[in-house]
């Protein structure tokens, strides 16, 4: 199975606008068939129950950008995954590099959200990545072993078989830079490595690796089908649901 995860992010911020897109998405949507591929869209919460009214169905799964790690409470503000739940949201991101540099989470607060969210039965897409700076300094491999361990703490076995994680490089976020087809494939590899070494070869193996970062049709080759990712989390590419979907498209098909 293969994963085309959109984040919609703080977009579509007026009723035309989202009108405008669900229009888009169901006629780009109409006739296509994805036996083989997952495609989750991650709308902001005011959004949820209409992304889940208009195109929530067999083909397509929604999901949410973040939750809380409490089930209910004083929480100001706070959304939990069970809310999220009872909306129709099945997946929530968790650990977004904007999330950890805006909002100051740490790998403790996602491995809270991340049980948070097996416990609710909703799949956490975990994002973890290195900066600019970490990878001039040479410390990619460290990071990504701090945040994959730190965030997988306390999680068993057959909650690994529930995550998806996502490798998103923060300097490839919103931005137009990429890495390479082999530097994404070293990074997989060191995941199933540090994945091997805690859970077994056998759950390693399973896991589910997605690419992040300035995701585009044209590139796909390259951070995606290239270095074998099993699909890829979009950001800004997916509020065009044409150019969304020709890339869920391409990866069924492959
Ligand atoms: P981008 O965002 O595709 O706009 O770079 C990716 C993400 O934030 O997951």
């Amino acid at each position: 199975m293969k994963y085309v995860i959109g984040n919609i992010k703080m977009n579509l911020v007026s009723s035309a606008e989202m009108e405008r897109y669900f229009k888009a998405f169901k006629n780009e949507i109409k006739g296509k068939k994805f036996g083989k591929t997952e495609i989750v869209v991650c709308p902001p919460f005011v959004h949820l129950k209409d992304f889940v009214r208009e195109i929530k169905n067999k083909k397509v799964s929604i999901g949410v950008q973040n939750v809380f790690c409490e089930k209910s409470g004083s929480y100001t503000g706070e959304i939990s995954p069970v809310m999220a739940k009872n909306i129709g949201a099945e997946y929530s991101i968790v650990g977004h590099s904007e999330r950890r540099n805006y909002f100051g989470e740490n790998n403790k607060l996602i491995n809270l959200k991340i049980k948070a969210l097996i416990k609710e039965r909703m799949m956490p897409i975990f994002c973890f990545g290195e900066t600019l700076e970490e990878r001039g300094a040479g410390l990619t491999s460290q990071i990504i072993f701090s945040q994959i361990l730190e965030g997988l703490e306390g999680v068993s076995s057959s909650g690994l078989e529930k995550i998806i994680f996502a490798y998103e490089p923060v300097w490839a976020v919103g931005t137009d830079s990429v890495p390479t087809s082999n530097g994404i494939m070293e990074v997989k590899i060191l995941i199933r490595k540090i994945l091997a070494e805690r859970y077994g070869i056998k759950y390693s193996q399973k896991a589910v690796i997605l690419y992040g970062g300035s995701v585009k049709e044209k590139i796909l080759g390259q951070v995606c089908l290239d270095p074998g990712m099993d699909g890829v989390l979009i950001g800004r590419e997916s509020l065009d649901p044409h150019e969304f979907l020709k890339i869920a498209e391409i990866l069924n098909n492959y």
